[in-house]
């Protein structure tokens, strides 16, 4: 069973394949008010994104999107199961995510985020990122839209030091 930050389980990261979707979908649509479709997940598995599904003793609670190329990453998406957020899970998926990064070859790792998404951003922060744009009306949102900040993270800089 999950527990505090302290006593926790660690993640077990795995491909995710077509038949995870049911559950990675309904853990997406608990946890965002703007999900992404089934139809999305599908076609980035069909394109080769590199898809991960976060495991607890084979549960899948957490998911990620990245995709790499010409030396620079994307996280298209990390998400945490609702019920199981605050516990430490996401950063550990998001520095998995650096780690796949680094292994596919990226100097760096860029990202999109809401300004409204205090928690996401707050992760961002303490891991280093720096804002390198912003895209106006990126989101769609309950008031019309919403801009996205673009981050970025500078993979050399952090594995050297990763106690940023
Ligand atoms: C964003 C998300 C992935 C973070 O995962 P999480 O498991 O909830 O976060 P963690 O417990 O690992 O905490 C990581 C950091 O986030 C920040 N944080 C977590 N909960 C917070 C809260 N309630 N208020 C403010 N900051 C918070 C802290 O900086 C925390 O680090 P710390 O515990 O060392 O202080 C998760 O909340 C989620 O899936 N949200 C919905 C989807 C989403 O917004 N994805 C990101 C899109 S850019």
């Amino acid at each position: 069973m999950a527990g505090t930050a302290d006593t926790r389980d660690l993640i077990e990261l795995r491909p995710m394949v077509e038949t995870d979707l049911d559950r990675v979908v309904a853990n997406e649509l608990h946890a965002y008010a703007f999900p992404w479709s089934r139809g999305l997940f599908s076609e980035c598995l069909k394109v080769g994104n590199e898809c991960w599904v976060g495991c607890i003793k084979g549960d899948i609670i957490g998911h990620a999107v990245l995709t790499t190329g010409a030396g620079e990453s994307h996280l298209l998406n990390v998400c945490v199961q609702r019920s199981l957020q605050g516990k430490g899970y996401g950063r550990e998926l998001v520095l998995q995510m650096l780690a796949r990064a680094r292994a596919s070859g990226a100097d760096a790792l860029f990202l999109e985020v809401r300004p409204s998404n205090v928690v996401a951003m707050q992760l961002y922060d303490s891991l280093g990122f720096t804002e390198v744009g912003v895209r106006r009306d990126y989101y769609p949102s309950h008031l019309g839209h919403e801009d996205a900040r673009v981050l970025v993270l500078d993979l050399d800089a952090y594995f050297h030091n990763p106690e940023i």
